[in-house]
């Protein structure tokens, strides 16, 4: 694995540089593979990003869009993070309706979503179970407590490490999320983390030695590249 840690001023800088890596990611993929896949992360974080991509004129054909978790709920909820993404990106672009990969939400059991999930995306990768296909790039959030997609701290989602996707539990509120090594096969993984709040569970993300478990981010260690892009606020002690 080779990780990059880059600050960025502000969060305009933060999102521009992001904006930067995707399109050198995209680039890549679709020159040595004819296709690029990525997979988004919610929150509110990502929000200018996604309309900064959505600005640009890009081979929609080409691109496949993919979340990294969902909330159990239905695509029009308001807390719905591929409604989020819609809005903020791909109702604005010509990506065809086949390329935009949502979280199956509505099966009313959310292992039966997660095991609908993962094994569209095993079609997808034309991969068998217990194969990890690579996305070229996981684009990750993490949250004040360390978390990132839902894999939340001291759940059992941080136990699974045969499946692509899984339940995650916020609250006891059930999350469909990939699996820690789903991410962690990626090409790229790319957080982009913003704001003071943050910088306590960061400081533990980063420290030499601390509970995995406590702080779920630490278990992402790709083979592949690793990026983490902070604005000062969030990145301002490391
Ligand atoms: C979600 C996200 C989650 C998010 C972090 C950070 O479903 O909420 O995927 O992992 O990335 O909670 O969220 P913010 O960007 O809103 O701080």
């Amino acid at each position: 694995m080779n990780k990059t840690v880059e600050v960025l001023p502000d969060q305009s800088a933060l999102v521009a540089r992001a904006l930067e890596l995707i399109l050198s990611k995209l680039e890549t993929a679709i020159g040595q593979r004819g296709r690029f896949t990525i997979a988004l992360s919610g929150g509110s974080t990502p929000k200018p990003l996604y309309e900064a991509i959505a600005a640009e004129k890009l081979p929609w054909d080409k691109i496949h869009v993919f979340w990294g978790d969902e909330r159990y709920v239905p695509p029009d909820h308001p807390d719905s993070n591929e409604l989020m993404a819609r809005r903020a990106w791909l109702d604005r672009v010509d990506i065809p309706a086949a390329n935009i990969h949502a979280i199956p939400t509505l099966e009313g059991d959310p292992a039966a979503s997660a095991t609908k999930y993962e094994q569209h995306l095993q079609e997808f990768f034309n991969c068998s179970p217990g194969e990890f296909p690579a996305l070229d790039v996981a684009l990750q959030g993490m949250g004040d407590d360390g978390h990132t997609a839902s894999l939340f701290p001291h759940t059992e989602a941080l136990k699974v490490s045969d499946r692509l996707i899984t339940v995650g539990n916020k609250d006891g509120n059930p999350r469909i999320t990939f699996t820690y090594p789903f991410i962690n096969s990626a090409r790229s993984v790319i957080f982009v983390v913003a704001g003071a709040n943050k910088r306590p569970a960061l400081a533990q993300v980063f420290a030499p030695v601390a509970d995995d478990s406590t702080y779920p981010s630490r278990l992402i260690q790709p083979q592949g590249e690793l990026w983490w892009l902070l604005d000062e606020e969030a990145g301002l002690e490391l």
